[in-house]
């Protein structure tokens, strides 16, 4: 299936910028946010249909503002890529990636900004897997353990409402977050995720997924 209309929160580089690449490539009409529209990092000197947005995640008025703007855009696929990972408070981590993604999330429902049946991914990591584990899993894991909690505890309203939403460990990738050590280049990571995203079935909903299709364990 060809996602017509398509956003990436968090596109300013890294997994973000290269899956804005391949959806513009595939003709897509693509909406992708960065922090700051006139300096949109990757996004500059990319060709298509592409509109950007400005959203810091952590700003609730910024997100108002873009649920507003894309309201009754008929949304088919949203992905909620923005993460940090080391040199940032605990809070801050916690708020960019446990907080901000179902914040989002919700905004665009309210506003009517998703499609019925629109695909739903946010990035989530394998290190934020407990397999049972009680203690901490560091400041990043916990923060993508906190947002798998509260995905888990919030996919059957949005199941509800008519979207099908997964979170997604996108490998190991060679961006700054990940190094140069990674296992995974940007393309072939977005490659997989787009692979998965685009061909989610109602049966998914609700599932922690890898990139490459696989069912992660919480
Ligand atoms: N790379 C990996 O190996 C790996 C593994 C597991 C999971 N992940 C997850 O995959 C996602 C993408 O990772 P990546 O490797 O592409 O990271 P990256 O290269 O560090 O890029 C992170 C992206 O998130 C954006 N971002 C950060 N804080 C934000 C905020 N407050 N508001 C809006 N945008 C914000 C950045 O924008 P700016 O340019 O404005 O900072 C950038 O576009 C993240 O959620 C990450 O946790 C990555």
């Amino acid at each position: 299936m060809l996602s017509q209309r398509v956003l990436v929160i968090g596109a300013s580089r890294g997994i973000g910028a290269e899956l804005v690449r391949q959806y513009l490539a595939a003709g897509s009409q693509v909406h992708a946010t960065v922090r700051d529209v006139s300096e949109p990092g990757e996004l500059s000197g990319l060709y298509g249909d592409l509109t950007r947005h400005r959203l810091d995640v952590r700003d609730l008025h910024q997100t108002a503002e873009l649920a507003a703007e894309l309201a009754g855009c008929d949304i088919g696929v949203a992905i909620h890529n923005a993460g940090i990972y080391r040199g940032f408070p605990r809070d801050e981590i916690m708020e960019v990636n446990a907080a901000a993604p179902i914040r989002v999330v919700e905004a665009l429902l309210d506003a009517g900004a998703l499609s019925s049946g629109a695909a739903v991914a946010i990035m989530t990591s394998q290190m934020g897997a407990r397999r049972g584990r009680t203690d901490t899993l560091g400041d990043y894991g916990d923060s993508k353990a906190a947002l798998n909690d509260e995905f888990r505890r919030r996919a059957v309203d949005w199941g509800r409402r008519g979207v099908i939403a997964v979170v997604v460990h996108p490998g190991w990738v060679r961006t700054d977050m990940g190094g140069t050590s990674a296992t995974l280049s940007v393309e072939e990571s977005a490659t997989g995720i787009r692979r998965v995203v685009d061909s989610l079935t109602q049966e998914q909903h609700g599932r922690f997924l890898t990139w490459d299709g696989r069912e992660h364990p919480w």
